[in-house]
């Protein structure tokens, strides 16, 4: 499998095509970013992390039957995936009440929520990715039916088995986002699973060891992210 052009370069993240048109190569750069791509900073070592720790995740996910797009990890930053065709949707799991919930609805953060919410949000930059719901998937057609029940099952499941993952390791799945897609015709897991993308707290300390750590002006990203590995048991070198 060779590497060719680039298909897209996303905030954190650049496609590459393949000499096979199924696959792409993942690459995470070092590059993060907040306020919707107003504030973008680079941190040495993030790319290689969130790539490893992606790859491991998504990994367990595929033992526990969840289809995924991942293939092979071929670099430090980089892993071969599946072309999937992306449905324009972020599927947002929340088990306790943080960022943009606490905002809207003025709740504790950490409250926890029982049974878990479930958000959908429609990508799309210039509105500013807006919630939406089932009803707005079937009157804009941004989603069929089916597969949109497919995803609700998906990501309760991956709910289930990443807060096991997580609990044993003494870290608390606090919220996650999730992008899907189809790749011949089957509804499989796209984009990433990372601290970039997940809030992960101490369980004892309620200490933040995500994304927050930048949106909220703090120190110690790397580290945090680089404790969640050591956590999990990957090796980051
Ligand atoms: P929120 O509280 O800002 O709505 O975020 C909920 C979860 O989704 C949190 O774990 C961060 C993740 N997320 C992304 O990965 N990308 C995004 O663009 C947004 C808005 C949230």
């Amino acid at each position: 499998m060779k590497k060719k052009d680039e298909l897209y370069r996303g905030k954190t993240k650049t496609l590459y095509r393949t000499d096979n048109p199924q696959l792409l190569v993942l690459e995470f750069r070092d590059d993060i970013s907040a306020l919707d791509g107003k504030r973008v900073e680079q941190f040495n070592r993030k790319g290689m992390i969130n790539n490893k720790l992606n790859y491991f995740i998504m990994s367990i996910l595929q033992k526990f039957g969840i289809p995924t797009q991942i293939e092979e990890l071929i670099s430090p930053n980089a892993t071969v995936v599946k072309k999937l065709k992306m449905f324009p949707l972020e599927c947002v799991v929340r088990n306790r009440a943080a960022g943009s919930l606490v905002k809207r609805l003025g709740l504790d953060e950490g409250l926890p929520l029982n049974p878990p919410i479930f958000e959908l949000f429609l990508k799309d930059d210039l509105q500013h990715d807006p919630m939406v719901n089932t009803s707005y998937c079937k009157a804009l057609k941004i989603i069929d039916t089916d597969s949109l029940s497919q995803i609700r099952r998906l990501t309760h499941q991956i709910n289930q088995c990443l807060s096991h993952l997580f609990f044993e390791k003494d870290l608390i799945l606090v919220d996650f986002k999730l992008e899907f897609g189809l790749f011949q015709n089957k509804v499989v897991l796209g984009d990433e699973l990372s601290p970039d993308s997940t809030r992960l707290w101490d369980r004892v300390t309620f200490r933040k060891m995500d994304k927050d750590i930048y949106r909220q002006n703090q120190l110690g990203l790397i580290e945090a992210y680089e404790n969640v590995a050591s956590r999990l048991g990957v090796r980051l070198d």
